[in-house]
């Protein structure tokens, strides 16, 4: 899997240098079902081995287990690989015991009351870049925004992230301090920041980190209509998983297999080497977030850094993929709602 030097892309005008793809390590604890523990640690050490240094994750992401995760496996990696290293860490989701979402809390003390437990379960002594998962509706961002200004002053936080956010919070969060990224769901599938959201990071300046590029494994070549889900997988939950609009996304899988397979590549590759293609100017603007958690599927990801799509290649994929094509919205009414993004 070794790619040599591993390509890199700065995040936005003032954000770190970080790999040209992250690892998302969310699956590994929470939402998409049982994941073994041993192969998790295995993956994030490979994804290390091979180059990647950016890792994403969540306070609530399975309570502090992913945190607790990724301290076990920055621990046990080489101490070369551990510098390399960088934490994105969302926070702001308030969970139950028995794992419901209850909303969210951006109050000043709740973030830095957040970030004091996420160090010590990281064991880190600074995340490298801190957001919030959804912004809190009944706290200004600026208050949100300006609490993390202030872990950055204290050199608890390297960086300011944001996630999900639409066009006016981001000028809203620009205003009160340098913001890195913008963490946000950009796929074939999921292609809504196209119009606005994407032309006014580019013009704040803000990277993009993109999640969901496989839209959650539905366009990962690996999932089908038989494909059982365990109790409270994401999934089970999303239209876009559900009944015909399935049927009908998965038919468009089988329209990117083609065009992979002329290429020899894995459906997958072709699905991440298209977020990449996205970038703006110099490569600088978009990092896929890739969610593997098997040391094949990081693998596989991983390749997609060699795909090189062609003006030919992205006509078709652009013929197959036009904006809007997806059946089903990307989360379910409910979480919908929480996203500033879609307002
Ligand atoms: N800011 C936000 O609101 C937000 C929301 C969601 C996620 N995120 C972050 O973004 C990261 C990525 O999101 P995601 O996990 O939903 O994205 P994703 O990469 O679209 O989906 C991951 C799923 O794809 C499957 N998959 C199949 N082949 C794969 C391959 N070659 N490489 C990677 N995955 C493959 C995985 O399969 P298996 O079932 O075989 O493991 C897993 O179920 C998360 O880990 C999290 O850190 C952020």
């Amino acid at each position: 899997m070794t790619t040599r030097p591993f390509p890199t892309r700065t995040l936005g005008s003032s954000g770190p240098r970080v790999s040209a793809l992250g690892l998302g390590c969310m699956g590994m604890s929470a939402l998409y079902g049982d994941a073994d523990r041993a192969e998790s640690i295995a993956t994030i050490h490979a994804a290390l081995d091979a180059g990647i240094t950016l890792l994403d994750t969540g306070d609530f992401y399975g309570m502090g287990h992913n945190e607790l995760l990724i301290n076990e496996a920055l621990r046990t990696a080489p101490a070369a690989a551990r510098e390399q290293a960088l934490t994105s860490v969302k926070f702001g989701a308030l969970r139950t015991v028995e794992g419901g979402f209850t909303g969210y809390d951006g109050r000043p003390a709740a973030v830095k009351n957040f970030a004091a437990y996420s160090l010590q379960r990281l064991g880190t002594d600074h995340i490298d870049i801190y957001r919030i998962a959804r912004v809190d509706p009944d706290v200004p961002v600026e208050e949100t925004v300006g609490a993390i200004a202030e872990l950055v002053e204290a050199g608890h936080v390297r960086h300011i992230g944001l996630s999900e956010v639409g066009a006016r919070t981001l000028r809203r969060a620009a205003a009160v301090a340098p913001v890195s990224d913008l963490q946000i769901e950009y796929s074939l599938l999921s292609r809504g920041i196209e119009d606005e959201i994407l032309p006014t990071a580019r013009e704040l300046g803000i990277g993009v980190t993109a999640y969901g590029v496989l839209s959650r494994g539905l366009i990962s070549g690996h999932f089908s209509h038989d494909r059982e889900l365990a109790p409270g997988d994401f999934r089970g939950m999303s239209p876009r998983f559900q009944g015909e609009n399935l049927r009908h996304n998965l038919g468009l899988v089988e329209t990117l297999r083609k065009i992979a397979g002329q290429k020899g590549v894995t459906v997958a590759q072709i699905a991440i080497a298209w977020v990449l293609s996205r970038a703006g100017r110099h490569d600088v603007d978009i990092v896929p977030l890739v969610g593997a958690r098997r040391r094949d599927r990081l693998a596989e990801a991983v390749g997609a850094l060699g795909v090189a799509l062609d003006a030919d290649d992205l006509a078709a994929i652009e013929a197959a993929f036009p904006a809007g094509v997806a059946a089903g919205e990307r989360y379910p009414a409910n979480q919908m709602a929480h996203l500033d993004s879609e307002h």
